[in-house]
């Protein structure tokens, strides 16, 4: 049974106030909630004060990007162990804005994804097809090589620390959701690629979470699907009652 994790990515949003204060809303409407995994994602800046805000709740926390040297002379990155000092256990690679706005390859997101696991981060590995690839008919050729080269060079007990975030990026900041079918449809793929990749046992632990325009009045109805096991939320995890809302719908 794959438990339900729903992550609220930030993006480049919040304050040295908003930011420890939406911590605190969604920690005090969780004490009920004890059967999903939370994480917020704050900007690298404000991760010590999330962390804090998060202490003695049911919240982790996870950074939004991260690089895979050790440490060094690379001006303006940060690396896993600094991740892991100041609290945190998840961190993203290759969200779509890193894809796309900044430039990342699949090769270097799974330079990311390597170094997040052997320095001890639970990597979200995010992968999704643009809209001219949708409607190319491209999306299973996308997705599947996103997360091939995202998995390269992977064992089985390391791929096992991974979650998959399918977010298609025509879904993101826009307000147009999947549909849980159509998302149903990729995850399905998704799930059976990682058992040709590994086997059915890592393929059927494997979280893989839907992103792109997910709210409260959606959650439900994405969650119920077979193969939907968590949300990976940008938008409306900005707000303690939406996010929260997002969490009680998929409890
Ligand atoms: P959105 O972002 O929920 O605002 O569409 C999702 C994401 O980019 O992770």
């Amino acid at each position: 049974m794959r438990r339900p994790f729903i992550a609220g990515n930030w993006k480049m949003n919040t304050d040295s106030n908003s930011g420890p204060e939406l911590v605190k809303g969604i920690a005090a409407g969780l004490t009920d909630i004890d059967s999903v995994d939370v994480a917020v994602i704050p900007p690298f800046v404000y991760i010590p004060a999330a962390v804090e805000a998060a202490a003695s709740s049911k919240i982790a926390v996870g950074a939004q990007d991260m690089y895979f040297e050790d440490k060094g002379a690379f001006t303006g990155e940060i690396s896993t162990a600094m991740l892991k000092d100041v609290g945190c256990s998840y961190v993203l690679c290759g969200h779509s804005e890193r894809r796309h706005v900044i430039g990342e390859t699949d090769e270097l997101i799974n330079k990311k994804v390597i170094a997040a696991i052997s320095g001890g981060l639970l990597p979200i590995l995010c992968v999704g097809e643009l809209l001219e690839e949708r409607e190319a008919g491209k999306t299973d050729e996308v997705n599947e090589r996103q997360v091939k080269a995202g998995f390269a060079g992977l064992s089985a007990d390391k791929a096992a620390a991974v979650t998959i975030a399918y977010e298609p990026v025509w879904a993101i900041g826009t307000g147009v959701t999947a549909t849980p079918d159509q998302a149903q449809e990729v995850h399905a793929k998704i799930r059976k690629l990682v058992a040709e990749l590994y086997d059915e046992n890592l393929a059927s632990q494997m979280r893989i979470q839907y992103g792109g325009s997910a709210k409260p009045g959606n959650a439900a109805e994405l969650m119920s699907q077979p193969d939907i096991d968590g949300l990976l939320v940008g938008g409306a995890s900005l707000k303690a009652e939406d996010f929260l809302g997002i969490i009680n719908a998929s409890a």
